[in-house]
């Protein structure tokens, strides 16, 4: 099958130019001047399908680097499955996501990453990958880490938060983090104090706080920079290369910031929650509203001026890229658990559908240029995450993953509009966006065009990834 997507403008991380993109089977064949021939023969009557781009981006595929379908976690389990949860991201532009398989204390690292691929095979509508998760550091996961990089995993998460859940002490970080170190693994760290946490979740629930605002009052800025900061410390001491996950708090940028100043192989991720919404607006929501909007790290204070600062990170490459740590909760038997204590609601906000479009809207209130709205959500996690030149790029020999955007579209975001997570409410609800997904390709596969959705489970493969372009 080939495919013509002609009179678009190609949009990459360094640059756009009005250009034709030849696509054959599964991957891009060239990048043509607009009306350019074949042997004299006009090209777009040689191929099986054209697709008018006239007026509209075409960027590479949206690369969530940062989802959690159907994770255990709270006493239930993330509401999107890998099925549910990847027909939404292509519903969204994004044609490649990052999940993380999960290895607790006293499991074998090989059996949770085993566990997960049983759980995502033959199900994805795109193409996805994992992290690990290593939530025992101990002699048994350290030793498997050794056979991760043959098995395409590249990046492994520790957690600094959830006691007794996934969380690490110091030690078991130093130790992991030398691992990392030696081994050219990317050592992804949720930095929040755990056990400090713990201590004010305490205090509060006693004084009769239990209200979802109080969520973001425990989990205060403190906690995430001193987290972050102890992180560089040990990244800085072991020689690991850190990649901090959903940066919410400015003073932990300034901290990431710092380190990078100082030659330091470290990198923020945010994502859209800590762009958008707030600890007033929404976590403080009447009634039970802003459990919604529980997810950790928080949503931080709008007066504080934290969002603005997450924006001011992406154009100062202080923060790298934005993933959304899509881990859905549904309101009715999920988030309800926490009625009467903030500390017992599910961790997560589903947003995978809605990344590309809420960010795009950053280039449109001049937030980040057009470019930029490309790399962070593409090329530099393909980068990162050792995908690219297959992934986050438009060019001859790439997988064909291409987005055609329309500027002059509008998306209306809502339960009864565009929602296709399995979600019975919409942490975006009423965000009108400037800009719409027109054509969603996979590989060189239609998954979405004006006639709806073509997209089925099983089209999606397992992406093996390379070590990260970073630390080269
Ligand atoms: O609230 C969140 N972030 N839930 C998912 C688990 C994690 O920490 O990433
Ligand atoms: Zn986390
Ligand atoms: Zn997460």
């Amino acid at each position: 099958m080939t495919t013509l997507i002609t009179g678009g403008t190609v949009v990459s991380a360094t640059g756009r130019t009005q250009a034709d993109v030849l696509v054959d089977g599964e991957t891009i064949a060239a990048v043509l001047s607009p009306g350019s021939t074949l042997l004299g023969h006009d090209l777009a009557g040689s191929v099986d399908r054209v697709v008018d781009a006239s007026g509209k981006y075409v960027i590479p595929g949206g690369i969530d680097a940062h989802t959690h379908m159907e994770l255990p976690f709270g006493g239930t389990a993330a509401s999107d499955t890998f099925e549910t949860g990847t027909r939404a991201a292509a519903w969204g532009g994004t044609t490649t996501i990052v999940d993380f398989a999960v290895q607790r204390a006293g499991e074998r690292v090989q059996d949770g990453l085993a566990a997960w691929h049983a759980k995502a095979a033959g199900q994805c509508a795109v193409d996805y990958s994992f992290h690990q998760i290593i939530g025992g550091v101990d002699a048994d996961s350290l030793a498997a880490m050794d056979s991760l990089v043959d098995e395409g995993i590249t990046s492994f998460k520790l957690f600094m938060a959830y006691p007794g859940v996934f969380y690490s002490d110091d030690a078991q970080i130093l130790r992991a983090m030398q691992k990392s170190a030696d081994l050219g693994l990317l050592t992804m760290m949720h930095a929040e104090n755990g056990p400090a946490i713990d201590v004010l979740v305490e205090q509060l629930l006693a004084q009769g706080k239990t209200d979802p605002y109080y969520h973001g009052v425990a989990r205060a800025w403190q906690m995430e920079a001193e987290a972050t900061h102890r992180a560089i410390m040990l990244g800085n001491l072991t020689g690991a290369p850190l990649y901090v996950v959903h940066v919410s708090a400015k003073q932990a940028v300034e901290q990431l910031a710092i380190a990078r100043d100082r030659g330091q192989n470290v990198f923020g991720e945010t994502c859209p929650q800590y762009l958008y919404l707030s600890l007033e607006e929404h976590l403080g929501a009447p009634g039970f509203d802003g459990a919604k909007y529980v997810c950790s790290t928080p949503l931080r204070s709008r007066a504080e001026g934290h969002q603005d600062h997450m924006w001011q990170g992406l154009r100062t490459n202080d923060l790298q890229m934005v993933s959304t740590d899509h881990c859905p909760f549904c309101m009715k038997g999920q988030k309800e658990l926490g009625v009467g204590d903030f500390s017992k609601i599910p961790n997560g906000i589903g947003s995978v559908e809605h990344r590309m479009d809420l960010m795009y809207q950053g280039v449109v209130t001049g937030e980040i240029s057009l470019e930029r709205w490309v790399e962070i959500t593409s090329t530099t996690p393909a980068r990162m995450f050792g995908m690219y030149g297959r992934k986050g790029v438009i060019a001859p020999g790439a997988d064909a993953d291409v987005v055609v955007y329309d500027p002059q579209g509008h998306t209306s975001i809502g339960l009864d509009k565009t929602h296709h997570m399995n979600l019975d409410h919409s942490a975006w609800e009423g965000f009108e966006i400037d800009g719409h997904v027109d054509v969603v390709l996979s590989r060189g596969s239609v998954l979405v065009d004006e006639a709806g959705y073509h997209g089925r489970p099983g089209h999606g493969q397992f992406v093996k990834r390379g070590l990260s372009q970073y630390l080269i």
